[in-house]
């Protein structure tokens, strides 16, 4: 009997194999900001969606902008999709590389596709012969990634889609699933989504455990509930994200019923126009060109300067920015990836304080560019640095010292007047993306005509 199979019907008394599970754990709004601390935190991260599909690389017949979405876009059967695992070797994968290039650009944690929706885990699963083990790749890219980030300090999270388009028990078979037979079960489905979801985390105790794939009917609110009361009892340290629910407003992210579970919101490819209440935790996840999977003709890169600016904006406005990349089949992420992270890290290196640890602006908007905050101070990031090199900054409060993070031993003269503080800048900007402006702050800061 297959291993699956006698696990399954196990499945009364193995505990992680019974799907119905208690209501959620009950937590005040300190404790949830507790667990969320480290993520708030960290506000950079990096999304690595990797898997079987990128050794088609995204070319097919038809056209050649396939992604991670291979076996669906092109139709292909799963049968001959599965061919794919035999061409997944990625002798050129380096952990600690991976994990230098992400600590590099200041990202604090990293969130890899344990299972994408074509179903295939990148980690060795006893409850299915669908995974790493099917690859001539005999090693657990898991395992080295969470050891290498564990070494360097950063968090290892996975990113684990509940739709499953080769499991024979997920509600919804794809047209061209011609491998799968009898009826599908939904409960047969989630004692397999839970029984390797404990194999995650027993293996490689993930930071968050980052859903996808919610969206198609089997998945139900009540499955919802149920499986997140069972990861936080497995694990009550884990942050879970909102797509666990059917509550997420599209790609707006955020959810949209009071019932959802799930700790944060997850906008994908969009920036909200402005942040929500301080308990709300959400992050932006973005490609870095115009796929998530590895596309060896999408050279679209975002440049330096957007990937800057967003992670300003969106840390600006209290959120977390989780950029993409997708690595070749050979282990190597692209250089149009890597060349664009090392610039951001440039920038990172003089600017982090400004990013890590720092949260919500209390300016609804700035004509010349953002804010982020931290206690006791205020940190301006200045896209059009002012001709005149009077920055003005509409606020009440007092300003004890103005430095830029770029020349920390220089103070900068202030004023105050009526239409708040001013700051005497330097004729020239020190960085053309964003010149960081440092304010140590007491009494009373608001925004004036907010
Ligand atoms: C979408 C896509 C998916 C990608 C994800 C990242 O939901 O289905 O391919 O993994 O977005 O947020």
């Amino acid at each position: 009997m297959h291993l699956a199979t006698l696990l399954l019907a196990c499945a009364s008394v193995v505990p992680w194999l019974s799907s119905t599970e208690a209501t959620p754990p009950q937590e005040t709004p300190a404790e949830l900001q507790a667990r969320l601390a480290w993520f708030r935190e960290a506000r950079f991260g990096m999304f690595i969606h990797w898997g079987v599909y990128s050794v088609p690389a995204g070319e097919w017949t038809d056209n050649n902008n396939h992604g991670e979405w291979f076996l669906k876009s092109t139709n292909i059967p799963l049968s001959q999709y599965v061919h794919y695992a035999q061409q997944f070797n990625p002798t050129k994968f380096d952990a600690k590389q991976w994990v230098r290039i992400a600590q590099d650009a200041g990202m604090k944690y990293l969130v890899i596709t344990s299972k994408h929706h074509d179903g295939f885990c990148l980690f060795p699963s006893k409850l299915t012969d669908w995974d790493i083990g099917a690859t001539p790749f005999k090693r657990d890219p898991l395992a080295e990634l969470a050891a290498a980030c564990k070494e360097a300090g950063i968090r290892f999270c996975t990113y684990h889609s509940i739709m499953d388009w080769h499991h024979a028990d997920w509600g919804k078979r794809l047209a061209n699933n011609d491998s799968a037979a009898g009826t599908p079960d939904m409960d047969r489905f989630t004692a397999y989504l839970k029984g390797q979801l404990a194999e995650i985390i027993t293996a490689y105790r993930p930071g968050i455990m980052w859903f996808d794939g919610e969206w198609e009917d089997p998945w139900t609110h009540a499955r919802g509930v149920d499986l997140y009361a069972y990861l936080r009892k497995l694990d009550p340290t884990l942050i879970i994200n909102n797509r666990i629910d059917k509550h997420r407003d599209g790609m707006a992210g955020m959810n949209n019923h009071k019932e959802a579970v799930g700790d944060y919101g997850t906008p994908e490819q969009e920036i909200p126009a402005t942040g929500f209440a301080a308990g709300v935790a959400w992050e932006s996840c973005m490609t870095l060109n115009e796929h998530w999977g590895f596309n060896k003709h999408d050279q679209k890169w975002k440049s330096p300067t957007v990937v800057v600016r967003n992670l300003i904006d969106i840390v600006s406005k209290g959120g977390n920015y989780l950029l993409n990349v997708g690595p070749t089949a050979e282990g190597v992420i692209p250089d149009g990836s890597t060349q664009c992270l090392a610039a951001v890290g440039t920038w990172m290196k003089i600017n982090q304080a400004a990013i890590h640890g720092s949260g919500a602006s209390p300016f609804a908007q700035l004509t010349w560019g953002r804010c982020t905050s931290k206690p006791g101070k205020l940190f301006l990031h200045v896209f059009d640095w002012p001709k005149d090199g009077a920055l003005v900054v509409p606020m009440t409060g007092t300003v004890t010292k103005a430095s830029l993070l770029a020349q920390p031993g220089t103070a900068l003269a202030v004023t105050t007047g009526k239409q708040g503080v001013t700051v005497i800048l330097p004729a020239a900007a020190p960085d053309a993306v964003a010149s960081v402006v440092m304010l140590d702050v007491t009494g009373d800061v608001q925004p004036i005509n907010p």
